[in-house]
């Protein structure tokens, strides 16, 4: 089986970080997004995935050639010239997706995150014999989603409506398809929406079906939904395999922390929080719900809670961060310096306080 995963947009909803590397490659949970769902597709058959990209492709395959050979697992690129949107990419990626089996291939948004059952997915898709399935899951503010209104008892897709104005249901496009190769004769090579020009088209023929996704989910591409979803995967992991956690008494609730990581004496971690590779977390540091990226470095006493820090920075000794401040890559915040919300850009130095949310160029 293949896939292809939509890779293509900016990330500016994730800025300063996407400032460094492309949003797949953002680390959640001490691990690049994408990673998540190439091992997730690997576990279900995929042999092939296809990056749908729209730049800075050698960054991107630079990267991932390295996991091919761990994953096994054959990793391509489709580069745009221009921004296709979600559906022209299937089309420019047309021959890469269909081959002798008829099989049907996976499409992925790459920036959600889940439990990933493709496994119920592929028995579902099979069940009910239309063109399409998506996976759809409740959310409490549908309008900047895709809205699915289904028939409970089939699944089939009644409407699909992307970023509807007027309320029309809560169960939203969760950004996971398994599609027929025949839905490739329904794209043209041209910027299109799968979501506003295909699955409409779909559902009109009585051909989409949907399945409401069991277990969480989340589209992690803005720093509060970033920080949400690292409570809900971590929730997750804890029922799955409490091991990969943490644990100890200056350890409360769910706490990932690479085994490269060094931490002091004296601290109080968790809940929520990942710590990643090489990270040093001197003593007497507190830190709740918040991401600490490859190579930073926390010193004595400071805290810091609902925020991410990016690659290879520092915290200064009794600094206080919070807020939802993002740090870029390589940025050093200074002893005692408070951020309420800061937005830094990377290889920065802060020496005076961030008083109130605003982004640091
Ligand atoms: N290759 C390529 N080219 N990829 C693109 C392009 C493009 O021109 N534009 C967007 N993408 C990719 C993004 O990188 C992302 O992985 C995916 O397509 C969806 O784009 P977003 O910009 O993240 O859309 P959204 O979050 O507003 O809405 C989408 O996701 C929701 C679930 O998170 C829609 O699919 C909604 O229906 C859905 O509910
Ligand atoms: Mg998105």
């Amino acid at each position: 089986m293949k896939a292809l995963i939509l890779v293509g947009g900016f990330g500016t909803r994730l800025r300063p970080l996407t400032l460094s590397v492309p949003k797949p490659l953002v680390d959640f949970a001490n691990k690049p997004m994408i990673l998540h769902q190439i091992e997730a597709l690997k576990a279900v058959g995929v042999t092939e995935v296809v990056l749908a990209i729209n730049y800075q492709p050698e960054v991107m395959l630079n990267f991932l050639k390295e996991f091919e050979k761990k994953l096994e697992i054959k990793i391509t690129c489709s580069q745009e010239t221009e921004p296709l949107g979600t559906a022209g990419p299937l089309a420019l990626a047309r021959d890469k997706l269909i081959d002798d089996s008829g099989e049907p291939f996976f499409v992925l948004n790459s920036d959600v995150i889940s439990e990933y059952p493709l496994k119920e997915m592929i028995e579902f898709h099979r069940g009910h014999g239309g063109e399409a399935s998506i996976m759809v899951t409740k959310v409490d503010e549908p309008s900047k989603y895709g809205v699915v209104v289904m028939e409970e008892t089939t699944g089939r897709v009644e409407k699909f409506v992307e970023k509807p104005k007027i309320f029309v249901g809560n169960k939203i496009n969760a950004g996971i398809y398994l599609l027929n190769p025949s839905i490739l004769d329904r794209i043209e090579l041209k910027p299109t929406s799968i979501e506003k020009e295909v699955f409409p088209n779909i559902a009109a023929e009585n051909k989409l079906y949907a399945m409401v996704l069991p277990g969480f989910w989340m589209d992690i591409g803005q720093p509060k939904d970033y920080i949400t979803g690292l409570r809900l995967y971590l929730d997750f992991l804890r029922k799955q395999s409490s091991s990969d956690l943490a644990s100890g008494s200056h350890i409360i609730g769910n706490v990932l922390v690479d085994e490269s990581a060094e931490i002091g004496d004296g601290c109080l971690i968790g809940p929520d929080v990942a710590i990643g590779p090489g990270c040093v977390i001197e003593s007497g540091v507190r830190l709740s719900c918040c991401t600490i990226m490859r190579g930073v470095r926390i010193k004595k006493h400071a805290c810091i809670s609902g925020s991410i820090i990016g690659w290879h920075s520092t915290v200064g000794r009794w600094a206080r961060v919070e807020n939802m401040t993002i740090l870029g890559e390589d940025v050093h915040l200074g002893d005692e310096v408070y951020s309420n919300g800061g937005v830094v850009l990377p290889h920065k130095e802060i020496k005076s306080s961030i008083l109130k949310p605003e982004i640091v160029m």
